[in-house]
């Protein structure tokens, strides 16, 4: 076959998602070469978050799973691709607690066949587009495990200790990519990003679940104390970095890739609400700050993450560009004005996970006033509003008609 050296496509694997729709419409209103996404329209792939792009000749959606190696070997044939961008995967901790396998099938499994497909199609090129070739694993901070407050931040050089099902599954994943690279000499690159926000962020992770709550009149519920810390990186600054690691990072090379804004949890969700009382205020004039409740904490909850990224700063010049408090404000607004994509991908297993996660956790001990967290924030004006026990203000606050089903979602795969 011909030697896709450059003007090959990309073949983006969970594209439907939300950092791989954001990758994809970013990449195709700034690059010319063609993408292809596969995605297995999960319960977490929204086909509507490539609809700007459906009619784009560039763009070629498949319905699909990286684990099918048949399929991949002859997307990446037929569409002489020079870059795998591998974002699919199973990526919510609270659900890898609940259920690890998802997480160990496709992460792990999925990512190795995905990786043996890369590397047979790459040993049937010729020499020069073989050397162009990349292969980039997209990563977490979480695999680093977890820092205590005066901790320095994660590097690159940082051992591996991950603690979730998940962040064990990106490590694995990690590993047989470094494995690829060492051993085979597949051009692999492996970034290390901390916690994503902004549009199209499945209303299960923490940003995007408060204002969804907060909008529904539901609890907002902060596990433990509140006081974990993560570092927001808005999503935009996740891809303008990827593509700065895919034009310019040597094969085998790993990058971190943080938002410089660690912040404790409480203090996000406080901030949510200051934004959403600004701009969609209560109608009875409380502040949305009145249905924050604590709640019992994840298991093995990581305490907090930071970046250390000097090394993309050095090598490639990268900084992100997103002030966190203009980030937020941003994305409270796309989510009040995209109130009907968040109804679209409630699903009935979107409620029924929300029942699982979130029956049962009574409140925790920050809400009666354990030190460093104020008092008086398991609210009860959001429990009056809820229900009297946490089980009956779950079931009420999830209307078993709520939603609409996601099969129409993939109606559109070609
Ligand atoms: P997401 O859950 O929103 O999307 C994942 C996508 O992968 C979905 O479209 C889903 O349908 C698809 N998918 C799942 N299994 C698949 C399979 N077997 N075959 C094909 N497609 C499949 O995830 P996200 O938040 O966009 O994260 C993307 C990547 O970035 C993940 O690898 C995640 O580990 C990593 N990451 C995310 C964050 C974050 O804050 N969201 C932080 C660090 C790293
Ligand atoms: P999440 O968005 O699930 O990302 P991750 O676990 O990968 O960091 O959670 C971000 C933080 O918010 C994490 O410390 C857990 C916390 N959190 C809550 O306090 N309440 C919630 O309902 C959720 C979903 C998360």
């Amino acid at each position: 076959m011909s030697a896709p050296i450059t003007g090959g496509a990309l073949l983006v694997t969970g594209g439907a998602g939300f950092i791989g729709a954001n990758f994809v419409l970013d990449w195709l209103a700034r690059e010319g070469d063609p993408v292809v996404t596969l995605d297995a329209l999960t319960y977490a792939g929204n086909l509507a978050n490539l609809a700007t792009v459906a009619r784009d000749p560039r763009h070629t959606f498949v319905h699909g799973d990286i684990a099918d190696r048949a399929l991949v070997a002859r997307l990446l044939r037929e569409h002489q691709v020079r870059a795998i961008v591998h974002f699919a995967a199973e990526s919510h901790v609270d659900r890898s607690i609940a259920g690890p396998d998802a997480f160990v099938k496709t992460n792990v499994l999925g990512s190795f066949a995905l990786l043996e497909a890369a590397r047979e199609y790459v040993g049937t090129l010729p020499d020069s587009a073989r050397a162009a070739f990349r292969f980039l694993q997209v990563s977490t901070d979480e695999v680093y495990g977890s820092l205590g407050p005066q901790d320095p931040p994660f590097s690159e050089t940082t051992a591996f200790d991950p603690r979730s099902p998940y962040s064990a599954s990106k490590a694995a994943a990690d590993h047989l990519a470094s494995a690829a690279w060492h051993t085979y000499g597949l051009p692999v690159l492996t970034t290390h990003c901390s916690n994503n926000y902004g549009p199209f962020q499945f209303p299960e992770k923490l940003i995007p679940l408060m204002i969804r709550n907060a909008r529904r009149g539901e609890r907002l519920p902060v596990y433990g104390d509140g006081q974990q810390v993560r570092d927001w990186l808005h999503v935009s600054d996740h891809c303008s970095a990827l593509r700065a690691v895919l034009a310019r990072a040597a094969p085998g090379s790993r990058y971190n890739i943080g938002g410089s804004s660690e912040r404790p949890n409480l203090e996000v969700v406080r901030t949510l609400c200051a934004l959403l009382d600004e701009l969609s205020p209560r109608t009875d004039g409380a502040s949305y700050a009145a249905q924050i409740a604590f709640v019992t904490d994840r298991p093995g909850h990581d305490r907090r993450y930071a970046i250390d990224q000097r090394r993309i700063a050095d090598d490639l010049g990268w900084q992100p560009q997103v002030r966190f408090e203009q980030g937020l404000r941003d994305t409270v607004r796309w989510y009040l004005e995209h109130e009907d994509w968040v109804r679209t991908v409630e699903s009935g297993e979107y409620r029924r996970w929300l029942d699982l996660n979130y029956t049962g956790r009574d409140p925790g001990p920050a809400g009666h006033g354990s030190p460093g967290a104020p008092s008086g924030h398991a609210d009860t004006r959001s429990q009056a509003a809820g229900g009297g026990s946490d089980k009956a203000r779950a079931s009420s606050a999830i209307p078993p008609d709520a939603g609409t089903a996601p099969a129409s979602r993939k109606g559109h795969a070609r």
